[in-house]
């Protein structure tokens, strides 16, 4: 299987990345060094992260090309069009970089539809390579695609096996958007490591409950963000490239879904 997907514009991602959520700043350029270390070439950050200087430096002390590593961030807040091109270029000095590749809005709040605009019209100028959003669920999501010009590369929502996405995907698929799996391994809620069935499958495959996980999102064709502070971990979420799952343990897999959300933000 490819290990990059081709978003809607052409533009390609990498099918495995470094979240960097909940890492304080102090540690998020040794984490983010690590992962590019291991082979990491895909770094998710965000504005409300507060990690977008530490990224940056991280990847210009890995002494790895620009253009070989992909870097999303995302824009908080609601905001109108002037305010969100001068969001963006804060995000490119806190980063460092003359470019972004994806620009994601953070969540639906706000007029939505007019920070897309101004998010499709930095991507005209070269500030961006390719948009999208994040938390957009059904009604926003189709509110959004009705309104724009630039179809959403990507649509990153909470999805795992305790909340699959299956009708988002569908619907996201049916517009040319990429859903990403955030907390693809669900935060380690909901007792995942120990669960039962998914012990089992590792069992059989001699991998570890976190890379049956990752390896049941990367077969969906959702793009995956594990986030971890051990660089064992991350050699570990990375290595899911050597075995698959048959149909009926994903199938079995399936069966795990609730259907709601492990945070109930969105
Ligand atoms: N757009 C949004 O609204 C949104 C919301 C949440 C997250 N995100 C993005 O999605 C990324 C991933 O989500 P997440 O950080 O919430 O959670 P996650 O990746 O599902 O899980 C991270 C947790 O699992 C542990 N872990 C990681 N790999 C492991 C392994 N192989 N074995 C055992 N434990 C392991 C980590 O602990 P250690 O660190 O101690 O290893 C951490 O506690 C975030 O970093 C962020 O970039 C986006």
């Amino acid at each position: 299987m490819e290990n990059r997907i081709k978003l809607n514009n052409g533009v390609e991602m990498p099918r495995i990345g470094y979240g960097v959520y909940q890492i304080s700043p102090s540690q998020t350029e040794r984490c983010v060094r690590d992962a590019l270390a291991v082979g990491y070439r895909s770094i998710d950050t965000a504005q409300c992260y507060y990690n977008e200087a530490e990224v940056g430096q991280a990847v210009r002390s890995a002494d790895i090309p620009r253009d070989e590593v992909f870097i999303t961030t995302k824009l908080w807040g609601g905001r109108g069009y002037a305010d969100t091109l001068r969001s963006i270029d804060q995000s490119l000095d806190r980063l460092g970089m003359d470019y972004i590749d994806l620009l994601l809005i953070h969540e639906p709040s706000g007029n939505y539809n007019e920070i897309y605009r101004a998010m499709e019209d930095a991507l005209k100028i070269g500030k961006l390579r390719a948009i999208g959003v994040a938390n957009f669920l059904d009604d926003t999501f189709k509110d959004l695609i009705d309104n724009c010009t630039i179809v959403p590369a990507i649509n990153q929502i909470e999805t795992h096996p305790f909340r699959q996405q299956t009708e988002m995907q569908r619907m996201c698929r049916e517009c040319g958007t990429v859903l990403e799996a955030w907390s693809p391994l669900a935060c380690g809620k909901n007792g995942i490591f120990h669960n039962p069935v998914l012990v089992s499958i590792a069992e059989v495959h001699g991998k570890s409950v976190a890379q049956v996980v990752l390896r049941w999102l990367y077969q969906r064709d959702i793009v995956i963000i594990p986030k971890s502070t051990h660089k064992e971990r991350m050699i570990e979420n990375l290595d899911i490239l050597d075995f698959s799952l048959t149909d009926e343990e994903m199938s079995l897999i399936t069966r795990l879904d609730r259907g709601k959300s492990l945070f109930n933000w969105w």
